[in-house]
């Protein structure tokens, strides 16, 4: 088996509350994050994502558990004695130290010679693409080049980064998320990104775990956790979704035909692998952009879903249609902005019919469902 860089065994980390009491930080974490990576964790505000990164950089004390890198057991290893660096929001460059300071001041602490140092400086610029800017100021570099600094700054083998873009506006955050996807690839370091934001751990990510209370909910790549996330949890936090808990009612070989709790028929496809009994509880996911607005029996097999239509919203490169089902079940559906026509009759008619293929419908498993 090729060996990972990062593996956490059973890692525990509780908290004391100063009213009394601990809250579970941590709560027996297996990972293994393999070579090369760019892992990223995804999760709401006091999950864990960063006790979870100073679990690996040593800067927490655990409750228990095993922590290795690169194969080596450093559990009990004080901070600078693990091969790791940490980024954290917004790079924190020393604004006063040129470029080349800055990448050599952990040398600097560390007394190594003049000479050696300014060779290692030159090479790990280098390796950035940043050749020849030791004299610049941060502030004389583009967002872009900072960031590389950063990055030369870090330790060769893993890099773990907390919100490194979250002070960014839009555009900008855009553009660094494909510059450090890029890096990353070139350099060949492993990356643990932690970010809230789910776009964000999409669009860089080789693979994204999903943390909840402590707790890793779902790790896969951006695809899966999008498309079949594993309980109603993921499903609402990576990416906006319709879903629909409910029973299933009618089942054959094709199809299986969903009650919801709410008075609404869901449609989908029947796995191969039989999927869920009559009778049996479960959630369907929709996502918004799998719904197109039915006029046209478009040949395919396909499902209806009829929403009253509250508001239409452009947003540049969509519309967005909030509605409700005749049973008054909230509905967002996505639709292409160059579908004008369907959209203005929707606007004067304040109705619409949904609709979707089965076969893009979710089943998630109620058992699974995270409270
Ligand atoms: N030093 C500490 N003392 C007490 N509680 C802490 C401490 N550090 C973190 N916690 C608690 O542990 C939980 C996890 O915190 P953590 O900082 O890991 O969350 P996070 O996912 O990084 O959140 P955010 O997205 O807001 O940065 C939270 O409930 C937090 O309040
Ligand atoms: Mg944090």
């Amino acid at each position: 088996m090729r060996q990972s860089i990062v593996r956490l065994e059973r890692v525990t980390k509780e908290f004391p509350l100063p009213e009394g009491g601990t809250i579970a930080a941590l709560k027996a974490i297996d990972l293994d994050v393999a070579r090369n990576e760019f892992l990223t964790l995804l999760g709401p505000s006091g999950c864990g994502k960063t006790t979870l990164l100073h679990a690996i950089s040593g800067f927490v004390e655990l409750d228990g558990g095993k922590v290795s890198i690169d194969g080596e057991d450093v559990t009990q290893r004080p901070p600078h004695r693990r091969p790791v660096n940490t980024v954290f929001q917004n790079y924190a460059l020393f604004p006063h130290m040129s470029v080349g300071d800055n990448v050599g001041y952990a040398l600097d602490i560390a007394g190594t010679a003049r000479d050696e140092r300014n060779r290692r400086v030159g090479e790990a610029l280098e390796r950035v693409g940043l050749a020849g800017l030791q004299g610049r100021q941060p502030r004389q570099l583009s967002g872009g080049q900072q960031q590389r600094v950063a990055l030369a700054r870090a330790s060769p083998k893993l890099l773990l980064l907390d919100e490194p873009l979250s002070a960014l506006d839009r555009n900008l955050r855009q553009a660094m998320q494909i510059e450090l996807k890029t890096l990353q690839a070139e350099l060949g370091i492993s990356f643990i990104f932690v970010t809230h934001d789910q776009e964000e751990a999409l669009t860089m990510s080789n693979r994204v775990a999903v943390l909840d209370k402590g707790s890793i909910q779902q790790i896969d790549t951006p695809r899966e956790v999008y498309n079949h996330p594993g309980n109603s949890f993921v499903a609402r936090f990576v990416g906006a979704s319709n879903l629909f808990p409910g029973t299933v009612r009618r089942r054959d070989a094709e199809v299986v035909e969903l009650a919801s709790s709410e008075g609404d028929l869901i449609r989908a496809a029947t796995k191969s692998g039989g999927g869920p009994a009559e009778g049996k509880t479960v959630t369907a996911l929709i996502r918004p952009e799998q719904f197109s607005i039915s006029d046209a029996a478009n040949g395919r097999r396909s499902a209806q879903l009829d929403i009253d239509v509250e508001q239409v919203v452009f947003t540049g490169s969509n519309f967005e249609i909030h509605g409700r089902t005749r049973p008054g079940k909230k509905v967002l559906a996505i639709i292409a902005a160059a579908h004008q026509e369907e959209i203005a009759r929707i606007e004067a008619s304040r109705s619409a019919r949904l609709a979707y293929d089965p076969a893009a419908v979710h089943l998630i498993d109620a058992a699974e469902t995270a409270s």
